[in-house]
C-alpha cells in the first residue's frame, strides 16, 4: 500500500489539477473558439511549469533546507512528461490527423516545432530511464544522463519564446527563473550556500541552551 505524506498528496493534487480542469472544460464546452489551440496551450503550459518545479526541488533544498521536495522530484518530472505527451498527441493526432508528411514540413519550417520535438525526445528518454531498475543498471551514467533535464528545459524555453510571436514577457520570466535555478546548481555556489546555512544553524543552536537555562 502506498503511503503519502500530506505534502506529497498536495503536490499530486496540484499536478493533476490542470488535467481535471481541462477535462471539465471540454465536457462543459467551456473552451475558446479554437479548442485545439486551447488544449495545446494548456497542456504545454502545464508541462513547462511542472518541469520548472522539478528543477526547483534541489535548489530549494540547498537554499532553504526543504528536504520534503526531494520526495516529489521524480513525480514532478514524470507529470511534466505526461502533459508533454498529451500536448504532442493533440498536435500529431487531433490537429494534424497523423499526416506525417505535413508534420515533417512543419518540422523543417518552424523552429519552435523542431525544438519542441527535441525537448520531448529528451523528456521521453529521461522518463523511460527514471525507474530504480534503470538507475541501478546505469550506475554513475544515470546521474549524467538525467542532467539532460536542463537541456530539455532550455529547449522548452526556446519553444515557448518562439511560439509567442510578440509578447515574450512570460517566456522571459520563466527563462530568468531557469537561469537562477541553473546558477544555484553550480557546485561552488551550492557549497557556499550550504556552508552559510550550516553556520547559521550552528549559531541558532548556540543560542538554544542559554534560553533553556532560564
Ligand atoms: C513534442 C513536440 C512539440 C510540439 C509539436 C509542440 C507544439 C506546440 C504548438 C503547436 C503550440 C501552439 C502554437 C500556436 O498555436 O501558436 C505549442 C505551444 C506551447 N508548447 Fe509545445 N510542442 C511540443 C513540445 C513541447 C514541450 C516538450 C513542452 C514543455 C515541456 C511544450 C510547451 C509549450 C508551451 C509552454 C506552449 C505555449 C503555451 C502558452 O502560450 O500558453 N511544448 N507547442
Amino acid at each position: 500500500m502506498f503511503r503519502f505524506t500530506r505534502f506529497q498528496l498536495a503536490v499530486h493534487a496540484a499536478a493533476l489539477a490542470p488535467l481535471v480542469a481541462l477535462i471539465w472544460d471540454i465536457a462543459l464546452g467551456n473552451l475558446s473558439v479554437n479548442p485545439i489551440q486551447d488544449i495545446t496551450f494548456r497542456t504545454g503550459k502545464a508541462a513547462m511549469v511542472l518541469l520548472v518545479a522539478a528543477l526547483a526541488v534541489t535548489p530549494l533544498n540547498t537554499v532553504f533546507g526543504f528536504r520534503q521536495g526531494l520526495r516529489v522530484r521524480r513525480a514532478l518530472g514524470l507529470y511534466a512528461f505526461f502533459y508533454a505527451a498529451i500536448h504532442l498527441f493533440v498536435y500529431v493526432v487531433v490537429d494534424y490527423g497523423l499526416d506525417f508528411y505535413l508534420i515533417w514540413l512543419e518540422l523543417a519550417e518552424k523552429r519552435y516545432v523542431l525544438v519542441g520535438f527535441a525537448a520531448f525526445l529528451v523528456l521521453l528518454l529521461l522518463a523511460l530511464t527514471s525507474t530504480r531498475g534503470w538507475q541501478r543498471r546505469l550506475g554513475k551514467t544515470w546521474k549524467k544522463l538525467h542532467r539532460w533535464i536542463y537541456v530539455a528545459a532550455v529547449l522548452v524555453m526556446l519553444h515557448y519564446a518562439w511560439v509567442q510571436k510578440s509578447d515574450i514577457r512570460q517566456p522571459l520570466a520563466f527563462s530568468a527563473l531557469l537561469i537562477l535555478l541553473l546558477i544555484l546548481r553550480i557546485p561552488r555556489i551550492r557549497r557556499t550556500i550550504t556552508r552559510l546555512r550550516s553556520r547559521r544553524a550552528s549559531k541558532t543552536e548556540d543560542k538554544g541552551p542559554a534560553f533553556s537555562k532560564i
